[in-house]
């Protein structure tokens, strides 16, 4: 069902995140017949470029990120491309714009620029009246370094548009197993009655990457892991894990909830925290190398173990952990439930433990660890077997192809959905958690600790479950 009619301006239009995500997901969405017919995608930057010129760019993006493309489908999308040159901080292109934007549809403007020109985008917006009360605007991470910064843009967007016009994307809550954590959650009978300090001993969510900082080291080694991926998609996660169930699939309830679980996060303590950097070999070039720093402190990997001090979860940690250049590119969560309080079978003195683990990339799925009889006239012996289902089997040969993160939240901002969207206030909270702990280790100088690329980080983030009796689920792509 296409969605309402629409004029989308992407400030930004040439830019990397255009290219990779924006322009090949609305060819998508496109070709699934969800674009208007009369929808139009607006590019603005700073080059003088044609309308033809930008189809040229917008063709190459969708040729070089989308797996199959039909020819006639992508020149009937290039015709709702159009391009204007804008300054963001001077007069060129807005007149333009305002003859161009049709006022009577949904306006949406994507900020795809850095975050230090928001303020002049949204004042320009609103100066040429081009922005109403209806006009939406999206926004990309980094959303701040801090919670200072953070504010400061919460208050620029603030000056010119509602808190329901701001679309501030993470894009993890677009990818579909994330959603899905929701689905488990508060869509079976199974598993809520347990998720709680009673039957979980501990969780661990793992964002593992394979890639290293791939070009992208100015920015990275201002940031490192902790800003890059913990303060905002590990975060989320977190969030979607541990909230308590909203009491309707609505923006705000939902935000509401996921708002509490980070207003309950414990500061986390020195040793509780194990920061890496990765090192060279067989080929590879180190983190020095690739952020051209041959002094960097900033961490690539971060492991944390994480409390969230209410009822549900009291005692239970939830441990952290995410880098870059490990072993195999996968993300999961598991959830590894308590031991039985008694066992009626004697002589059997393994440990059987439920434990459920949820793939969120690559190879999507969700299985079970459950104790059954290990077959055979040999007595009550038991096992632990996996019920295992990858969604791509389970789903059948229609669903193979999971939809970019992208296409799903572009559509919801034309939609008016923020469910899918973080509030200013969870932004802030999150910052406001991190900061402390950002602080503690410049304060105390801290280095973090070598580790081999192709490994599962430094041999301490082992160390950080060990102590505990626990231990980390292999990184297996
Ligand atoms: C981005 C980070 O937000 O997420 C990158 O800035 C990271 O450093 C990326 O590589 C991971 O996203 P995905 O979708 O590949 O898991």
């Amino acid at each position: 069902i296409p969605v309402d009619d629409f004029d989308l301006v992407i400030f930004g239009g040439s830019g990397d995140l255009a290219k990779r995500k924006i322009l090949p997901g609305l060819y998508r969405r496109f070709v699934a017949g969800q674009m208007p017919e009369t929808a139009r995608i607006i590019g603005a930057a700073r080059s003088d470029y044609s309308d033809d010129d930008y189809r040229q760019v917008a063709r190459e993006a969708v040729e070089e990120h989308v797996s199959e493309v039909d020819q006639e489908v992508l020149s009937a999308f290039l015709g709702q491309i159009h391009y204007l040159a804008i300054d963001a901080k001077g007069d060129k292109g807005w007149s333009e714009l305002r003859d161009l934007i049709r006022f009577e549809v949904i306006n949406a403007f994507y900020f795809s620029v850095a975050p230090s020109l928001f303020g002049d985008l949204a004042e320009r917006l609103h100066s040429n009246k081009i922005a109403d009360k209806n006009s939406r605007v999206v926004v990309e991470k980094p959303f701040g370094r801090d919670l200072e910064t953070a504010q400061a843009l919460n208050e620029t967007l603030a000056a010119h548009f509602k808190e329901r016009q701001i679309y501030r994307i993470d894009h993890y809550l677009g990818k579909e197993t994330v959603q899905n954590l929701m689905a488990v959650r508060f869509g079976n009978v199974l598993f809520e009655p347990l998720w709680k300090t009673h039957y979980i001993d501990h969780i661990q969510i793992t964002v593992a990457e394979e890639i290293g900082v791939e070009g992208r080291g100015e920015y990275y080694d201002k940031s490192g892991a902790m800003r890059d991926m913990v303060q905002n998609h590990m975060m989320q996660l977190l969030c979607l894990i541990a909230m308590e169930p909203p009491s309707v699939f609505g923006s705000d309830a939902v935000r509401d909830e996921k708002l509490k679980v980070i207003r309950a996060l414990q500061p986390v303590s020195n040793h509780e925290i194990v920061r890496g950097q990765y090192d060279g070999g067989e080929g590879l070039t180190s983190y020095r190398e690739d952020v051209d720093n041959p002094r960097s402190h900033t961490e690539s990997f971060i492991a944390l173990k994480v409390h969230c001090a209410n009822w549900r979860w009291a005692g239970v940690p939830f441990y952290l952990r995410t880098g870059k250049r490990l072993k195999a590119r996968s993300s999961e969560i598991t959830v590894v439930f308590k031991d039985l309080a008694h066992s009626i079978f004697e002589g059997d003195e393994a440990r059987h433990r439920n434990i459920l683990s949820i793939r969120l990339q690559p190879n999507e799925g969700m299985d079970l660890q459950v104790t059954i009889k290990e077959p055979g006239p040999g007595g009550m012996r038991l096992i632990d077997v996996p019920l295992d289902m990858t969604f791509a089997d389970a789903l059948g040969p229609d669903n193979d192809e999971i939809p970019d993160a992208y296409e799903r939240l572009i559509m919801d901002v034309i939609r008016g959905n923020q469910t899918l969207f973080m509030r200013g206030d969870e932004v802030e909270a999150a910052w406001a958690w991190t900061d402390p702990i950002i602080e503690g280790w410049q304060e105390r100088g801290d280095v973090p600790k070598p580790y081999d690329s192709c490994s599962a980080g430094p041999e301490d983030a082992m160390m950080l479950m060990h102590r505990d009796g626990r231990r980390w689920r292999d990184i297996k792509g």
